[in-house]
């Protein structure tokens, strides 16, 4: 079996969660570089079958760096596009450059591999965003994303301010509003 890269992910109990992450500056270095792969790895055998199994893990598709104790702004995504095949995200010092008017939300609820409890409620989240943010070789790039990767940008966005999905969600009426926004 592969091995799994050591991660340790913190627990939404822990407070450093609740920390502003602060930005990054370039050259980034090794570690980090390496950290990034580590987390994507960690991601994507997360998301496949056999590896989640024999690991018994959660299957996550964002992982931001404050979940592993570290204040940067710095987040990755990896996405199953087809069957074993990911696209990586790796996302640093990002900036909202336009949102939709349009919102909609994850109908299962959100997941979050820092809250390890069942939750109820929807978070209302723009359907699609355009980023600006940096690569791992400090390059700037632009990204529109839209549906569930949108939803996940916005999540991850979230962690670099501290602010956990469950936050979003009022928990006298978790499913506040819905039928104002587009479920998927
Ligand atoms: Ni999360």
């Amino acid at each position: 079996m592969k091995k799994l890269p050591k991660i340790k992910i913190l627990d939404e109990k822990n407070k450093i969660l609740r920390t502003k992450s602060k930005e990054v500056t370039f050259p980034l270095p090794e570690e980090d570089k390496k950290r990034i792969n580590d987390m994507l790895t960690y991601l994507e055998m997360s998301q496949i079958d056999e590896t989640r199994e024999y690991y018994n893990l959660r299957a996550g598709m964002g992982l931001s760096y404050i979940q592993i104790g570290i204040p940067k702004r710095i987040f990755v995504i990896s996405e199953e596009i087809e069957k074993g095949k990911f696209e990586r995200h790796i996302i640093i010092n990002p900036k909202i450059k336009s949102t939709s008017e349009e919102m909609v939300y994850i109908e299962e609820g959100e997941g979050c591999l820092s809250i390890n409890r069942p939750t109820e409620g929807i978070v209302p989240r723009h359907a699609r965003i355009t980023i600006e943010a940096y690569d791992e070789d400090g390059k700037l790039y632009n990204i529109r994303v839209r549906e569930e990767l949108a939803v996940c940008f916005q999540h991850e966005l979230d962690h670099l301010n501290g602010i956990l999905f469950v936050d979003r969600i009022d928990p006298k009426n978790p499913y506040k509003n819905k039928d104002k926004y587009r479920a998927i």
